[in-house]
């Protein structure tokens, strides 16, 4: 072709497209209204069904959408962790849907009043926004409202799988969602419904155990968490997470990829969820990791086609934190592909700015469309609305003092009873006299709250002392036994001789949270616990172990040393419920929710598995004859 002609051609083409994608632009521009575009009757007029109590939800949402701009409804899709608003004038200003605290992202002072203040001052900034959308907010009450000080903090879920009793569930449900409704809050992100196949993971303690069918059976959380009815003040809405395949890693690799065919995708780790959503389930949250190899944040066939259709998922679908930013590409590819696929709401949870921009340019350009920007929002409303908050947007203080109450307590207490395994108990030393003359207690583990609480307690990564009121393991045993036995603590076991009757050793793990917990390079216990065990072991005494850890530790070669071994996993503020059946007044009827192993080699096993040689197998535990 001569180029002349092929030049003139090509600034035609190149016209013929500007015009063209100026026209797409503007015609976008049109629909993708801004506030201005809208007519102001419309959002003023008297009709505001979306205001109308008696009026249906779904009619509700409809008459709202219809009202809100193309800036109000990305708002919505937007979640920002309170410690990175850069002012909190903008809550409304960006019309922001929803905050969240983050581990340890707690007011100053961290009381319980000082948190329901602080929620219903964001509250009240999002209702000056013109449609007067109330926000909503999520924090992770994983066991009790655990990000407050003098809260409940029950055990984790390792320890709660090992109870089988989904009724408990339900109990311990209910009592979170009062203590977190009286912070004002509403959301909590869990149950986590992990399945933990590979206890190398950091989280395998905020699974249920390494078989699905609890995690199915202890949907009854959810019932507790939500209620009856998502309107009462003391429901709160719940979130199934982490979507899908978050425990079944290679070498329990936190965020790390799960290779299964999709039958065993569906059989371990979907099945949970399935009974999650039968249950009414909120929300769900997204899985930082991958099958085979893709990352759950962009995978449109599971969120979309297999969660909200294939499984009837009416909630909403909320990413995990600053998840997107995981996917291959640049971040307008993260936020395009993850909204595709099927999120609703970003947990940013930091620049939210750019978020916003780039959402608002991915619409602009067509390549998020309005249908899904409308069925995100919808999702987010729709709950809103049916959790009340156009009604009762504000803290409702009468829930506020059961936070960290007696029968809370009462009720944790029962759980720990419940969640203990007793793995040996040679010459039946155990259960304990309450008469002894003389008991020795050492370990780390024995006088700590922080380490019997683990991660996800006051901080996201949790930390050893003092951190809130609760009973010891070793207090819970001066309290027990009578006033005619002297009870000696050193936690290294100094002083220890062979006048005493038996000594108790509490080991294990101190607390972490999420990859950090991770231990790749074996599970045996650490250097302190057997310096301890050494010392003790020297005397001759009888010895009693106890294990606070968020999984099995490896023990295989000290564990002929002791005459009785105790799981306790992480008990949380509750320590008194282990003395409670060390010395007899209950029983043990906890069982194995995960396999034991004899060396870190046979990792991963799991019940079913072949040449399955646990040191303890799945559904193990001695009771008392
Ligand atoms: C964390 C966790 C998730 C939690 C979220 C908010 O990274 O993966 O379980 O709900 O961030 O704290």
């Amino acid at each position: 072709m001569n180029k002349n002609v092929h030049f003139k051609g090509r600034w035609v083409l190149t016209l013929l497209s500007i015009i063209i994608v100026g026209g797409v632009i503007c015609l976008v521009k049109l629909t993708g209204t801004n506030a201005e575009d809208i007519d102001t009757d419309l959002r003023a007029e008297g009709n505001q069904i979306y205001k109308d109590p008696n009026a249906s939800v779904p009619e509700r949402v409809s008459d709202l959408l219809s009202k809100m701009t193309l800036e109000e409804k990305i708002g919505q899709m937007t979640q920002v962790d309170r410690n990175f608003l850069r002012s909190e004038e903008d809550i409304a200003k960006y019309y922001l849907g929803s905050l969240l605290s983050g581990g340890g992202s707690s007011p100053a002072p961290n009381t319980p009043e000082s948190w329901a203040n602080m929620y219903d001052r964001y509250q009240s900034i999002s209702l000056t926004t013109p449609l007067e959308i109330p926000l909503i907010y999520g924090i992770d009450a994983v066991h009790g409202n655990n990000n407050v000080y003098g809260s409940t903090i029950f055990p984790h879920n390792i320890g709660l799988g090992a109870a089988r009793n989904p009724e408990l569930m339900k109990r311990i449900g209910e009592a979170t969602a009062k203590e977190v409704a009286g912070t004002g809050i509403n959301w909590t992100f869990a149950p986590c419904l992990c399945v933990a196949r590979d206890e190398r993971w950091g989280r395998t303690y905020e699974s249920y155990g390494e078989n699905p069918e609890i995690a199915s059976s202890y949907s009854t959380i959810i019932e507790g968490l939500q209620g009856t009815n998502l309107t009462d003040s003391s429901s709160i809405l719940a979130t199934a997470k982490h979507w899908v395949g978050d425990g079944g890693t290679i070498g329990g690799d936190d965020q790390g990829d799960t290779q299964l065919s999709e039958q065993e995708l569906r059989d371990i780790h979907i099945a949970p969820f399935i009974d999650a959503i039968e249950k009414g389930v909120g929300s769900v949250m997204i899985s930082y990791s991958s099958w085979n190899g893709e990352k759950l944040h962009g995978h449109d066939y599971l969120i979309t086609d297999v969660l909200k259709q294939e499984l009837g998922f009416s909630g909403f679908v909320v990413s995990d934190w600053a998840a997107i930013d995981q996917l291959p590409g640049d971040y307008a590819s993260d936020v395009r592909d993850s909204i595709n696929a099927g999120i609703d709401m970003v947990m940013v949870p930091e620049d939210y700015i750019t978020f916003i921009s780039t959402l608002r340019n991915e619409v602009n350009e067509g390549n998020i469309s309005m249908s899904r920007i409308d069925d995100a929002v919808s999702r987010i409303l729709t709950k809103k609305f049916e959790l009340g908050l156009f009604e009762d947007p504000y803290t409702d203080r009468t829930y506020t003092p059961t936070i960290g109450s007696e029968e809370h307590r009462d009720i944790a207490r029962d759980a720990v009873r419940q969640s203990l395994v007793l793995l040996k108990n040679e010459k039946e030393i155990l259960p304990l006299s309450k008469d002894l003359n003389k008991i020795f207690v050492a370990g780390k583990n024995a006088n700590n709250i922080g380490n019997q609480s683990g991660g996800w307690t006051i901080s996201w990564q949790g930390s050893s002392g003092d951190i809130t009121p609760g009973t010891t393991i070793l207090e819970g045993i001066k309290n027990v036994a009578s006033e005619n036995t002297e009870v000696t603590f050193n936690e290294r076991g100094v002083g220890i001789n062979s006048s005493y009757d038996v000594a108790i050793v509490v080991v294990g793990e101190k607390p972490y949270a999420e990859g950090q917990g991770d231990r790749p390079n074996g599970l045996g216990l650490d250097r302190t616990d057997i310096t301890t065990l050494n010392q003790i072991k020297r005397s001759g005494v009888p010895i009693v172990v106890i294990s606070v850890s968020g999984r099995p530790l490896v023990m295989t070669d000290q564990l002929s040393d002791w005459n009785a071994l105790i799981q306790a996993w992480l008990p949380g503020t509750e320590g008194d419920g282990v003395a409670d059946v060390l010395f007899g007044d209950y029983n043990f009827t906890g069982t194995l929710p995960i396999s034991w192993p004899r060396s870190e080699e046979q990792l991963p096993m799991n019940i079913g598995d072949e040449n399955y040689d646990p040191l303890f197998p799945y559904g193990f535990g001695l009771t008392y004859p």
